[in-house]
Formats: C-alpha cells, structure tokens, sequence
C-alpha cells in the first residue's frame, strides 16, 4: 500500500534569504508556517557585516514575525577582507551567529562585497576553527574564462580543497550543491564538511529552464545543470547520508525583476518547499528518509538539538500553487515545478 501521510520532526531551513523591510515582512510568514529555524543569508544592501549588524537584522526579522509564530533566525555574517576575528568570536560567544558566509567577489545577487583574495581571510578562518563556527561557502569560482556550468566544479579543486587543507580544523558547509563533483566531494570530506540541497535543484535540470522557451523563475545560482547532476543529488538526499540536508536558498525577487531583459537569480520556494520535497522523495521510493534530510542531519551538523515538535504532511489532490504573493516590495512569483505536489503540510 502507498503510504499517503507522514509525520516528521519540524523541519529547519539551513540556508534562507529573507531579505529586508517589506520584502521580508512578506516573505517571512511563509518559512514561519513549516520552519522551526533558519540560517538566515547576509547579503542585504549594505551586507550584514559585523555582529552589531546581525544583531540588529534579528531584531528586525523578530519584529516582523506574525503573532504567535515561533521562528528561529539563527544569523551569519558576511565574510570580507576586513572582517575581524574577534568581532566573529565575540558574537559567537554570544549565541547570536551560527555560521560565517563566504562569498566569492561577484559570485551572485549582491556579492560585491566578497572574498577576492583568500590569503586575506585566513585569520578568521583559523578562529572559526579555533571555535568550531562552521563558515558557509557559495562555491563558484568567478573568473570570466570559466564557464558558467563549471564554475561549481572549478571552485572545489582551485579554492575550497586549499582552504580546508591549509585549515584543516575547519567546518565547512557546501551550500546549494548542484553537481555529482560536489556530491562525490562533500561524501568522502569526513565530519567537518557538509553540504545543503535546494529544492529547486532536486526538481529540475537546465532544460526545465531553458527548452521551449527561457523560463526565468527557473534562474538561480548556482545554475542549474544537466540531468545527471540532478540524479546525482536526489541519490545525495535520499539516501539519508547525514552529510547532506535541506538549505531551501528561497530567494525572494520582485516578479519584474526576474521577468526582465537582465533577469535576478533566484527562485522562492519557501511556500511549496515541504510539498515539493515530499513529492522527490516519494518519487525516489525514500520517504523514510525525508525526516533526516529536513530535521535531522542539519541540527546534527550545526550541534544544536532537533526540534521537539512535529509537522504532518498528507497525500492527496494536487495543491494549487498560488501564482504570486503579494508584499509591500511588490508582488513575487511563487515557485512552481510545473509537476502536480501531492503533498501539503495539514
Ligand atoms: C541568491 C539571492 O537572490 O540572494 N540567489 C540565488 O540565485 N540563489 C543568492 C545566492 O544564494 O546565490
Ligand atoms: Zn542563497
């Protein structure tokens, strides 16, 4: 008999943009509704920089919470060439930050401010080994003669192999992994690495996004890859190997900003991301292990405990997917796989 209701320990989000001011009070009650907790991404205009930054971007995000809801921020800092290390330990120490975000100069939406030269960050990666605070990493190297579909690949053997081995202490997550290359590396890189897995990129290979018409809702970055690499992710996240979980990369974008001759990257998940996951691991026959890919594997890595409460998803009917939501910073497409979900969180 097909098993057509599941309960799991409440999911959390290893890897969220929320954005700010209207944009985030729109968005945020969509990963309130199903996520206990989330890392929450730094890469706000200005970026959030400093632990007096962080600081005051958790408040903000408390504030916006809708009434009742119970949602963690669990906050980063973004990593520049003047970061300084006591200001990462201190708000460490704190309890306010769980990771520090790497971001290749130029690598994505509002990275301008990111690592050109690795040398120079060497000091606050030796302190974050020092206190075990996990650093994040966007892995795409950036140079024009790389191709856009290597870039992934490129990043692991020229940048992140280098820093792990000249700070071997160091704990890495390998954030929105989209090819076998990184699977394959993530696997074998002993407890210190891990790497998180979009929705997006569990569902759908480039020609979702490109054949029969480009398809912009599609676009993210990492980009997405051919189908290989996307079998080779679902066996990553299905398999409940405890060195993958859930980072959703939701991404809000206001709808004319990706439907536009220069297109944003990003695609919105947070409001179908639960049924989207259930419906890949029915597929894959693995609903047994959807419960360590959301709730289990990311506080494992993160050694914080697992949520205590419980969300119920139910099989049934295909969900209607809203087209958009609507927020003050206009209104954001919803993603939408162009499959049926059959899942909803009752
Ligand atoms: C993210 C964004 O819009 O901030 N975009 C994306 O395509 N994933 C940035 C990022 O995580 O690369
Ligand atoms: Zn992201």
């Amino acid at each position: 008999m097909t098993q057509d209701r599941i309960t799991l320990k409440r999911p959390d989000d290893w890897h969220l943009h929320l954005r700010d001011g209207a944009m985030m009070e729109g968005v945020l009650p969509f990963s309130a509704a199903h996520f206990a907790r989330a890392i929450i991404m730094p890469n706000l205009v200005p970026p959030v920089v400093t632990g007096a930054d962080a600081a005051r971007y958790r408040d903000r995000i408390l504030d916006a919470l809708p009434n009742g809801a119970s949602f963690e921020p669990l906050m980063t800092l973004y990593l520049t060439e003047d970061t300084d290390p006591t200001d990462v330990k201190t708000a460490q120490e704190s309890g306010l930050i769980k990771a520090v975000k790497l971001y290749p100069a130029g690598a994505t939406t509002n990275s301008a401010s990111g690592v050109q030269n690795f040398d120079r960050v060497r000091p606050v990666f030796e302190m974050m080994a020092e206190i075990g605070l996990p650093l994040c990493v966007h892995g795409e190297v950036t140079r024009s003669d790389v191709d856009i579909f290597d870039r992934e690949a490129v990043f692991i053997d020229e940048v992140l192999e280098p820093i792990r081995r000249t700070t071997p202490g160091l704990r890495v997550v390998m954030e929105h992994i989209t090819t076998a290359e990184a699977v394959a590396y993530a696997s074998e890189g002993g407890p210190n690495l891990s790497a998180t897995i979009t929705v997006q990129h569990l569902m759908l290979d480039r020609n979702d996004m490109l054949v029969g018409g480009i398809r912009p809702h599609f676009y993210c970055l990492p980009i997405l890859k051919r189908g290989t690499h996307c079998h080779a992710l679902i066996k990553a996240a299905t398999r409940g190997n405890p060195r993958f979980f859930l980072g959703t990369d939701s991404a809000p974008h206001a709808t004319d900003t990706k439907e536009n001759a220069c297109g944003c990257a990003g695609c919105f998940t947070a409001p179908v991301a639960m049924s989207c996951l259930a419906e890949v691991f029915d597929e894959a026959g693995s609903l047994d292990a959807l419960e360590s890919f959301t709730s289990l594997n990311g506080p494992a890595f993160y050694q914080l405990p697992a949520n205590e409460d419980q969300i119920t998803l139910q099989r049934g009917t295909p969900i209607d997917i809203p087209k958009e939501i609507e927020t003050d910073a206009g209104p954001v497409t919803v993603f939408n796989p162009g499959r049926p979900l059959h899942w909803r969180v009752v």
